[in-house]
């Protein structure tokens, strides 16, 4: 069968702000499969949200090839993206309309993934209204409800608490299995990526690393000691992959401002 998702020698470069060209995503090959739960891992900077604007069909700018099958495609950014002038729910009627949903399935649609995400009772609410892990919650909603074959997410669970993040998982795993679209699911949680994915990809310095496949029965349990087990091997890849290629760091100008500094700054704190 074809593959949902076909990269071939996928190569990014962007002009940095000293007017160097840096490349993001060095030669990448890629295939998932229909219905697949790919979990991509790896430190900040290494390319993912890259990867996933171009698979998206976001960012058309790019060396090699990069095809998906046909079909809808939901995209949760690492940022809520809601329109502010709009409710809870007119942002969800945005997003069915602008993807030409049947407007007989929205009420369904949205009453299944708002009562999922704990929304139901915010359908009026502004975005400015809700905390930043509801609007993350609603950006959920918003992509699970267009109904796609393939699903984009980028890191959507790392700013709520541990235990709203546990029953999101479980319930998209569940909508998953019930709907086998195919996902690529970007993290910086190990243990995240164990409960999850079918296969977890080890991202670093714009290059796949490693692969693991994660053979763990499903319905999985977060105390299972599998999940565990394999979550200490994936750090492991995962520190080696970074130890491998450090990450790029800034170039201060010679006259900095304090953007410049703050970026050192910052940069020092965390030992880059
Ligand atoms: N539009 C852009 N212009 C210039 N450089 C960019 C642009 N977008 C991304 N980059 C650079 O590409 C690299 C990869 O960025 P990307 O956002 O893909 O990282 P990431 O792996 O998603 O990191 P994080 O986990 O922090 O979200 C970074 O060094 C970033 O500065
Ligand atoms: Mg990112």
């Amino acid at each position: 069968m074809k593959p949902a998702i076909h990269v071939a020698s996928l190569r990014k470069t962007f002009k940095g702000r000293d007017g160097a060209t840096h490349t993001v995503l060095k030669n990448l090959d890629l295939e998932v499969g229909v219905g697949e739960f790919l979990c991509i891992l790896g430190p900040s900077g290494c390319g993912k949200s890259t990867l996933l604007n171009v698979l998206a069909g976001l960012d058309k700018v790019y060396e090699g090839r990069a095809s998906v099958s046909s079909g809808r495609i939901g995209y949760l950014f690492q940022e809520p993206r809601l329109l502010p002038w709009l409710t809870a729910e007119g942002n969800l009627d945005f997003a069915l309309a602008s993807c030409r949903v049947p407007t007989e399935r929205w009420d369904q649609l949205k009453s299944r993934y708002l009562a999922m995400t704990g929304l139901s009772d915010y359908r009026t609410y502004y975005p400015h209204q809700i905390s930043g892990g509801m609007a993350q919650r609603l950006a959920l909603v918003r992509a699970l409800c267009v109904e796609p074959g393939i699903l984009l997410m980028d890191e959507p669970f790392s700013g709520l608490d541990e235990i709203t993040a546990r029953r999101i998982r479980t319930d998209l795993l569940t909508i998953w299995e019930e709907t086998r679209k195919t996902i690529v699911f970007v993290t910086h949680n190990a243990y995240e990526a164990c409960f999850l994915a079918d296969r977890i990809l080890v991202m670093s310095g714009g290059a796949f690393q490693q692969e693991m496949p994660v053979p763990i029965a499903r319905p999985r349990s977060y105390d299972d000691s599998a999940v565990f087990e394999l979550s200490r091997d994936v750090i492991k890849a995962f520190g080696d992959g970074m130890g491998r290629e450090p990450a790029p760091v800034a170039v201060p100008k010679p006259h900095s401002n304090l953007v410049d500094d703050l970026d050192r700054h910052t940069a020092a704190r965390m030992n880059l």
